[in-house]
């Protein structure tokens, strides 16, 4: 089958992907009426059925988004037809494609009605993103789930800096999470990522080499932070799909 996106995605770049190589598109999760019926209509009955259990038509509608777009990235990469295409569920939820080549993995995140899909032929990976402006107390949240040298990273920074480092730290943490499959059971806690611009993980305790990883930094959408982990000397690409 001749790869081929709908039209309301036309405009969504789609590079050649190698080993080694990791694409992410980010954008509003907000379709006009015709795209979100098209996405809808290559959704299998028990997504469909899930759609229909939100119990607000939004969420509802933004799952029909993320979804029905994931389908059409990987039909499109895949060669295979978007509806066709099965998913199986990890242990702790992380979906995974049936039938696909074992070094083709993907994974999606949604907040505040922008979503990202990272796709890549790499061994794991995983794609956080957050709203930067959303309510949450720094200090509470930042002593439960970040590290100690995290924690000691943010401390003397200004207030919009440690908001910015904030969200840097904790959409680092859930790529890499989200990478393993694990859910929190891998504890936040046992690994150390970098709070400032640059993008890293300086510590994993038990068998992973750091050294290993990848993680890169990117902004999905004004106001909001991004973070892709994955395994492997991994060549990033992040693009916004403004005119979706
Ligand atoms: C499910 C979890 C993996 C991420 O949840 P989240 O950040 O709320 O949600 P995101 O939008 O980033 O990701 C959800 C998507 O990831 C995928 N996913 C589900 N379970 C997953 C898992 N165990 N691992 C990786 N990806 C998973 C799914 O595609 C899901 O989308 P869908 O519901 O439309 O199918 C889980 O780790 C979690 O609950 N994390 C919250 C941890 C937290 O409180 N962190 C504090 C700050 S570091």
């Amino acid at each position: 089958m001749e790869p081929k996106l709908p039209d309301f995605l036309n405009s969504a770049p789609c590079p050649e992907l190698d080993d080694g190589h990791v694409l992410v598109w980010s954008g509003s999760l907000d379709l006009a009426p015709q795209a979100l019926e098209t996405c809808a209509s290559i959704l299998s009955p028990d997504e469909l059925d899930r759609a229909a259990r939100f119990k607000f038509e939004q969420d509802s509608n933004h799952f029909v988004a993320a979804r029905g777009m994931l389908r059409f990235f990987l039909g499109f990469y895949t060669r295979c037809s978007p509806s066709e295409l099965e998913f199986t569920y990890g242990d702790k939820g992380k979906p995974e494609l049936i039938h696909a080549s074992d070094t083709l993995k993907f994974n999606v995140s949604h907040s505040h009605g922008i979503g990202a899909w990272a796709l890549g032929l790499v061994p794991l990976l995983g794609v956080d993103v957050e709203w930067t402006l959303r309510k949450v107390d720094l200090d509470r949240v930042g002593k439960r789930f970040f590290s100690e040298n995290e924690w000691a990273s943010l401390a003397n920074l200004s207030a919009a800096e440690r908001r910015a480092g904030f969200f840097n730290c904790w959409t680092r943490k859930e790529a890499f999470v989200k990478a393993l499959g694990d859910g929190l059971s891998f504890s936040l806690k046992a690994f150390d990522v970098s709070t400032g611009n640059e993008a890293e993980i300086t510590r994993i305790d038990g068998d992973q080499d750091p050294a290993k990883w990848a993680l890169h930094a990117f902004e999905p959408w004004a106001t909001y932070a991004g973070a892709l982990a994955a395994v492997g000397q991994v060549q990033f690409h992040h693009f916004v799909l403004t005119d979706v």
